[in-house]
């Protein structure tokens, strides 16, 4: 089997054309070199930045996606996991700004564009924050595995991810609240309807009447 050269975190190791950098670790003996979690691409735990055989830095990478290519070098760039902000119903951009005031230190620089391993088209959905267009946001980040690379590459601090995150569990609080209202609503409905209808014509007539004054059930 033809096999090629590369380097991970300063080791060399051979590698079979056509495997992942994280399954040449595994066949190398060398699994610990990487931090890995799925080994599908999903939980974003083995995030590398890479260096081509020409020597340029080729930029972030999944290890787990990334195939081998002779004379590569790899390097292991775990990103700590960043503090999370309670949601918030009815998400808008004034409650997005409280909640992430780092939204507007963006410089539309483009690095975390380039930097996910999605193609998530970050940069353009932290603008679309800013003009508080929350649906369009929550529909960007859909395949978003939260690696972090966004916010790694972030020379202004700003946290793309988490900010999505936040617009997207707050806008499915908001549904649940709502369905969770319907449901209390037809509930509360049936039991009026139960007690209207339940006993003598003189029963009904009286409970109609206490009804209509007083807009509750006596039960
Ligand atoms: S890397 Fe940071 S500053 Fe650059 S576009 Fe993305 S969020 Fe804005
Ligand atoms: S948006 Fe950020 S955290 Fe999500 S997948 Fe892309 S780089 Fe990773
Ligand atoms: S190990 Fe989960 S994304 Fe690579």
């Amino acid at each position: 089997m033809k096999t090629v050269a590369i380097k991970v975190a300063g080791e060399s190791i051979q590698a079979r054309v056509g495997e992942t950098v994280i399954h040449a670790l595994w066949n190398a003996g060398k699994a610990e070199l990487i931090k890995t979690g799925c080994a599908g691409g999903v939980c974003g735990a083995c995030t590398i930045t890479v260096r081509s055989p020409e020597g340029k830095m080729k930029g972030t990478d999944l290890a787990c996606m990334c195939p081998v290519e002779e004379g590569m070098e790899v390097f292991p760039c775990p990103v700590d996991s960043a503090l999370t902000v309670a949601p918030e119903i009815n998400p808008n951009e004034e409650k997005l700004r409280k909640a992430y005031p780092k939204l507007d230190r963006c410089t539309k620089c483009g690095s975390c564009t380039s930097a996910c391993p999605m193609s998530i088209p970050v940069m353009d959905s932290v603008l679309r924050m800013r003009a508080g267009q929350l649906d369009e946001v929550a529909d960007d980040f859909t395949n978003c595995i939260h690696c972090g690379l966004c916010r790694f590459v972030c020379e202004d601090g700003v946290e793309p991810h988490m900010m999505g995150m936040w617009v997207r569990r707050s806008i499915g609080s908001s549904a649940e609240i709502e369905e969770k209202k319907k449901d209390k609503d037809s509930r509360e409905i049936e039991l009026e309807w139960q007690y209207l209808l339940e006993g003598s014509s003189t029963d009904r007539m009286n409970k109609a009447l206490q009804f209509r004054k007083s807009g509750k059930i006596q039960p």
